[in-house]
């Protein structure tokens, strides 16, 4: 199978300095709900089929951990993982059969050209329950990294996992697997590190649901309301309590595979209503800035920063 590629976005793998707390967070706030825990890791479901969204696992210092992507069956995991060795990929493990608390299935991950750590999987369990609460998130649809050498991420992308192009401006380089505009981007940095993550809400009643319980409970909106250029979704970014930036959207462009002509940076240079098609969200705040850079990330050398998440999630819960 030599034209095997990705097929879609499963979940975010990160490593957080207190599990408990950011697992209340992650539920009682941020919408998930628990599907699996064992030993130091939990597993979040949103709403979707999608066996689970996020997995949070006890570490020393906020860390991301792995991307998860789908490949659409066993036969186009091998497929991958032999053209994944063929191409020299750093941090490459053998094929194996997957946790069962993590919904089993097979898989192996890898490294990104600049060390970021990613996990391709097919045959993992999924939800013949699909919830029906829009105020909650249905699944994660697009991750954005960033990267100081961009070009060079997309291609890997793009050749390896079958990624293709959707939209290129003068920051980013918007690239998808499905039909979503898109699963993956790359921001232009100074390094390798989560930019955000972004999960689907059903609709805008649901988003502004989900951005009031935010709100609600001491998160400030830190970019939004407001509609992107590329992929013409509707946001909200906030920075959650590891010091992660975490964005609700809806209404994520969908693409047509045949059809779909990708645009230029010079386009959505010229392009009027930037950065927000309703000239409403103006610029990210200072502070998410600093969190898309990493700058937030709290640890072993908790700062100033991490005390603020303490006393807005002990306002959150109650505690
Ligand atoms: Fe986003």
């Amino acid at each position: 199978m030599m034209n095997a590629r990705i097929s879609g976005l499963r979940s975010v793998e990160l490593g957080v300095p207190d599990l408990n707390r950011s697992s209340d967070f992650y539920q009682k706030v941020w919408g998930l709900e628990e599907t699996a825990h064992e030993g130091d890791t939990v597993y979040l479901r949103g709403t979707g089929a999608e066996h689970h969204v996020v997995a949070l696992r006890q570490r020393p210092k906020a860390a991301l951990l792995a991307v998860h992507f789908s490949a659409s069956d066993r036969t186009a995991v091998t497929a991958l993982h032999a053209k994944a060795k063929a191409y020299g990929t750093n941090g490459l493990t053998e094929l194996a059969e997957l946790p069962r608390a993590a919904g089993g299935g097979y898989g192996f991950r890898f490294k990104t050209p600049e060390g970021l750590p990613m996990a391709i999987s097919a045959d993992v369990a999924r939800h013949p329950d699909v919830v029906t609460d829009r105020s909650r998130p249905t699944k994660l649809t697009h991750v954005v990294l960033n990267s100081a050498a961009v070009d060079e991420q997309t291609s890997f992308f793009k050749d390896l996992l079958g990624f293709r192009h959707a939209d290129s401006t003068d920051m980013m380089e918007f690239i998808r697997c499905c039909a979503d505009h898109h699963s993956i981007a790359f921001a232009r940095g100074n390094g390798a590190s989560l930019n955000h993550m972004a999960y689907e809400m059903a609709n805008l009643d649901g988003l502004m649901r989900g951005a009031g319980r935010m709100k609600q409970a001491g998160f400030n909106i830190e970019w939004g309301l407001g509609r992107h250029g590329p992929g013409n979704n509707i946001f909200t970014y906030f920075v959650e309590p590891n010091g992660f930036v975490t964005e609700y959207t809806t209404e994520v462009e969908q693409v047509d595979e045949a059809t779909y002509v990708p645009n230029t940076a010079e386009y959505w240079r010229n392009f009027p209503g930037r950065p927000c098609r309703w000239n409403m969200a103006g610029h990210p705040s200072n502070r998410l800035k600093a969190a898309m850079s990493g700058e937030l990330l709290v640890g072993e050398d908790e700062g100033a920063e991490s005390l603020r998440c303490e006393e807005v999630m002990a306002r959150t819960l109650g505690r």
